[in-house]
């Protein structure tokens, strides 16, 4: 079959009109288009809302409180009123959504908000809905340690750590195509000026330090990349480049057993 001259510059012409709108939203075919946050009103979950947005994508925030949810998160995103502790409250937050970033964290080592109820009972009801929603993808934020019972913030704050790998485990258990990252201590400050060091193994080390920001950056872009999926991973940032190649950092990681 031969084309006419005509036939050829139209197609041309859709192919370089799709090069134009992927470039505006900067997609990657078959990535999430509308993404639930659960602890969005939280420090890095305000950035991961912020950045979710400048790729394009639809944002749900999962919030307890809507009036202070609106002032702090802006009009751009849509709200629903829910609770981790609450598997109800979770069916309809999950409904219509493609995939979810979970940045929860507990608040206080003792009381309701507390490690076990947020970070492994919190999870594992977000973990749960997900499943029942056919999420595609589940992005969570854990911590570096949490498989050093003996690290002294267990004792300081409720278990924190053994409970977040708790959260972890059943993550991985559910099925749901998931990245776990488990960042060093947090800090606040701007991202994407630092090398940023991805490990596997959560080995004992000094203590390693990330920004909110960059945290944040790497959720997101965990969920443009088929190759950051079933994988678990530690990161902290270190002097040096910032990263430019996200595809290969994620491939470089072994995915999970
Ligand atoms: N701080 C560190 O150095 C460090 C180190 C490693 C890992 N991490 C982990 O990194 C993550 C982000 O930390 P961050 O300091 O940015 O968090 P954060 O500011 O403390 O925010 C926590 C978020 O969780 C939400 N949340 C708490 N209980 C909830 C519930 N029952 N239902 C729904 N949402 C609930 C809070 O909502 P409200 O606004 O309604 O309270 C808030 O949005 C956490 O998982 C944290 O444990 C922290």
């Amino acid at each position: 079959m031969t084309l006419t001259r005509r036939t050829v510059l139209l197609i041309a012409t859709a192919l370089a009109v799709g090069a134009v709108v992927a470039g505006c939203t900067n997609r990657i075919s078959g990535e999430p288009k509308k993404v639930l946050v659960a602890g969005a009103t939280g420090q890095t979950g305000q950035l991961i809302v912020s950045e979710l947005l400048a790729y394009g994508y639809e944002v749900r925030a999962l919030v307890r409180d809507t009036t202070k949810a609106r002032k702090v998160l802006g009009d751009k995103v849509e709200l629903v009123q829910g609770d981790v502790k609450d598997p109800a409250t979770l069916t309809a937050a999950f409904a219509g959504t493609d995939a979810v970033i979970s940045a929860v964290g507990a608040r206080g080592a003792k009381g309701p908000d507390r490690p076990e109820a947020i970070d492994y009972e919190g999870v594992r009801n977000l973990v749960d809905a997900a499943v029942d929603a056919r999420s595609r993808q589940f992005v969570l934020i854990s911590s570096r340690s949490v498989t050093q019972p003996d690290n002294p913030l267990n004792k300081l704050f409720g278990n924190v750590l053994i409970w977040k790998l708790k959260g972890e485990d059943a993550l991985r258990a559910s099925g749901v195509p998931y990245t776990v990252i488990r960042p060093g201590g947090l800090t606040n400050g701007p991202g994407g000026n630092l090398d940023l060091v991805f490990e596997q193994g959560d080995t004992v080390r000094a203590q390693t330090t990330i920004t909110r920001a960059d945290l944040a950056r790497i959720a997101v872009q965990a969920l443009r990349y088929p190759e950051a999926r079933n994988r678990t991973f530690e990161t902290s940032a270190q002097p040096g480049a910032p990263v430019t190649d996200w595809r290969a950092k994620f491939a470089a990681l072994r995915p999970d057993p």
